[in-house]
Formats: structure tokens, sequence, C-alpha cells
């Protein structure tokens, strides 16, 4: 059987939209097994057939770039990525299915050309650049390609999750967004992205702390996430840096260490500690 390892992300990092995300410790895991039909074991009730399961469309799309008749497979899931909460839980779908699809068919496209499949079929790059290659990733689309670049994360950094109970689907976070933004705001996220990974590099909180102030998403979607003004100004009164992970409803800090989650935890939200994560791993048992 094969079996795959993908990891959580957290795509955008404040200022980072649509280009930036970085890989987290916490995993989803996938069986992909010959069978007589494709058939679906481990996944919630709702995603068990053809029809609605993500890893099958993503596996099935590999097989019709080719031209080639999908294998039918057995798909099995174990999960610990919390759905639709802005950590990436379905690029980790998109990532396994594609790189099954790529193992049955004899592996005929390189881990770049996979990244830019899976890239294509979320429609942005900065969930799945991480969920493949593990680390702090920005990626840019030339010539119809998605390509990613690589940069350093200090170990001095904590991560934090703060997880509600709630869902946000990126399809609804994305309708509260603009259709236009005035120059100025795009400058004041220019102006701190091309920054960010000094700061990750130097795991400099004061530095992250400031250039994570974002214009083109978080002011509109922070209303969706209930308590996000007071958690936000809880982080960075006492020195974290704070944003919305991906486009939420999870919520991202990064601070020396873990002493802020005593002050959040009358929120009533999950609460986790968490490091950089891998890339997408693949073995056979
Ligand atoms: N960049 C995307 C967004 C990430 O913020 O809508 C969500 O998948």
């Amino acid at each position: 059987m094969l079996r795959i390892k993908v990891g959580a992300t957290s795509a955008n990092l404040c200022v980072g939209f649509d280009v930036l995300g970085l890989a987290l410790d916490l995993y989803n895991e996938f069986g992909f097994e010959p069978s007589d039909e494709f058939k679906f074991k481990g996944f919630k009730k709702e995603y068990l057939t053809i029809k609605n399961n993500m890893v099958y469309d993503a596996y099935t799309h590999v097989f019709k770039l080719l031209n080639k008749k999908p294998i039918p497979v057995l798909i099995s899931f174990s999960g610990n990525i919390p759905v639709s909460r802005g950590l990436g839980s379905s690029s980790s779908l998109i990532v396994a299915g594609v790189f099954a699809a790529n193992y049955f068919l004899g592996n005929p496209f390189d881990k770049d050309k996979l990244f830019d499949i899976c890239a294509n079929i979320e429609g942005h790059p900065d969930n799945v650049a991480p969920a493949v290659y593990g680390g702090l990733v920005a990626s840019y689309k030339a010539n119809g390609s998605f390509k990613p670049n690589f940069y350093n994360v200090s170990d001095k950094l904590k991560f934090m999750a703060i997880i509600p109970p709630f869902k946000i689907s990126t399809h609804d976070a994305r309708e509260v967004l603009p259709k236009e933004l005035p120059y100025k705001d795009i400058v004041n996220n220019l102006s701190r992205i091309v920054n960010l990974p000094r700061a990750f590099n130097d795991g400099n909180i004061e530095l992250l702390k400031e250039l994570f102030d974002d214009k083109l998403h978080e002011p509109y979607r922070g209303k969706l996430i209930k308590g996000y003004d007071d958690i936000k100004k809880i982080c960075n009164e006492n020195g974290y840096a704070f944003s919305i992970s991906g486009s939420g409803s999870t919520m991202l800090v990064i601070g020396y260490d873990y002493n802020i989650l005593d002050k959040l935890e009358g929120f009533g939200y999950e609460l986790v500690k968490l490091n950089p994560g891998q890339g997408v791993s693949l073995w056979v048992e």
C-alpha cells in the first residue's frame, strides 16, 4: 500500500496574501491500495463517494492530464488537520491525490511540476507550496506555471494556533474582500512582505509584529471571527505577532515563548503549540 503524509499550513502570513505559506507539524495520513473500484475509508460520511471527495478529484485530474484511465484505488484517510479552519486541510487532500496519481502512473512528473499541478487545482499556491516542500515558501506564477522559493525560519520563534470551533470556507472569506483597493494599501503590503523573510530568518519578533499589518484581507475577514479584535490586541500588547491563518477561522500567533496562551484561555478556543513542518512524504508498506 502507498502511504502519504501531508502537513497543515498557515497561508498568507498576514501580508503575503496568496503568496506566502508556512508548513506546520500537524498531519493528515492517506493510504492508496489498488482496488476493483474506487472506495473510501476513514473520511466523514459526506466525503465517501466519488461525487464529493477532493482526493479522488485530484487523483483523477492527473490521469486526465495524461489522457490515461484512472487506476481504481481504495483511499483511506486519518486526519489531524481541522477542516475549513484556515490550516490547509483542502490542500492536504489535493497534494495527497496528485502525488498518489503520479506514483501509480510511474512517476512521470517531478516535484516542481506536481506542485504546479496542485496549485492550479487549488487556484492559489500559498497552501500547497508548504504542504509539498515544507518550511516557509513564497510562490509566484510565470509563463503559466507556479514556482516556489524557500526561506529560513529561526528556531527562536514559537508558533501557536488559536482554533475556533466554527468553520469559515475560503469561498466565503474571499467573497468579503473588496474588488478594488487603493494604491497605498498595496504599497503597505509590498513594503512589508519584502522585509518579512528577514524577520523570519532572524527570529525578530519586534520586526515581525510591525510587518504583520495587512491592508488587503484581514481588515475585512476579521469581522468573520468572533473575538478577533480582542485577541489581536492581547497578542500585540504582550509582544507577539498575530495574523489570521489562511482565510480563517484559525489565528496564528508567533512569539519567543508560549506564555500568551494563559491570557487567551477565556475565549474558549482550542490553543495548539506548533512547529514548522515537513513537506509531503510517501512510502510503501
Ligand atoms: N490565500 C488564500 C486566501 C488562502 O487567503 O484566500 C486560503 O486558502
